[in-house]
């Protein structure tokens, strides 16, 4: 384990299983269906491969970057697109792909955003999911793992654009955000 983590919250092999069951969930819910897969960047990209890999149903994917923390760990309340899509969503099936949906703030931008685009639906896959963070009325239609209000990095999430690349998710030793 990266010694700035207090504890591992999901292991590498608890992740892949999250990832199957997500991907199981999408397979029923679009069969015969071609659906735009779009990860929300940075955050979601390894968890959006993993599970594109895994679903069955055949996806066009595409990105997009949204940011909301700069370089500290509060949302500053206002996603900025600093990446928009390639493909239209007009008339498509949105599966958006999340690491996190913590204020929920960039889910209701990008929901905003892509419905008014003209999307025939859209579809929230997040991985993890801080309920008790929320300050706008959203949630994602499948949440791979619910967490309290811990500080949680890897697999694509970071502290200050840092532990992204660590193939599981843990805590951050408060002293190290703190400081
Ligand atoms: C994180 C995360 C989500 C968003 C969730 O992205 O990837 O997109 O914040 O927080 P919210 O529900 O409070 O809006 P961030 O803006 O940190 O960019 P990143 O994906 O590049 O890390």
């Amino acid at each position: 384990m990266n010694g700035d983590l207090e504890s591992i919250v999901l292991t590498e092999e608890q992740i892949e299983q999250k990832v199957k069951e997500a991907a199981a969930w999408l397979d029923a819910r679009f069969a015969g269906k071609y659906p735009l897969a779009i990860s929300v960047l940075k955050g979601s990209v390894m968890f959006f491969c993993d599970l594109v890999r895994a679903m069955q149903t055949p996806v066009q994917i595409d990105f997009m970057t949204v940011s909301s923390y700069g370089s500290g760990s509060v949302s500053t309340g206002v996603p900025k697109i600093v990446m928009d899509l390639a493909a239209s969503v007009e008339g498509r099936d949105v599966i958006l792909v999340e690491d996190i949906v913590d204020s929920g703030n960039t889910l209701v931008r990008m929901r905003d955003l892509i419905l008014g685009r003209g999307a025939k639906s859209f579809t929230v896959v997040a991985l993890m999911d801080k309920p008790s963070r929320r300050v706008v009325d959203v949630k994602a239609d499948y949440a791979c793992y619910e967490i309290g209000d811990e500080f949680i990095v890897g697999y694509g999430l970071d502290y200050a654009q840092k532990y992204r690349t660590l193939p599981y998710i843990g805590i951050l030793k408060r002293e190290i955000y703190e400081k």
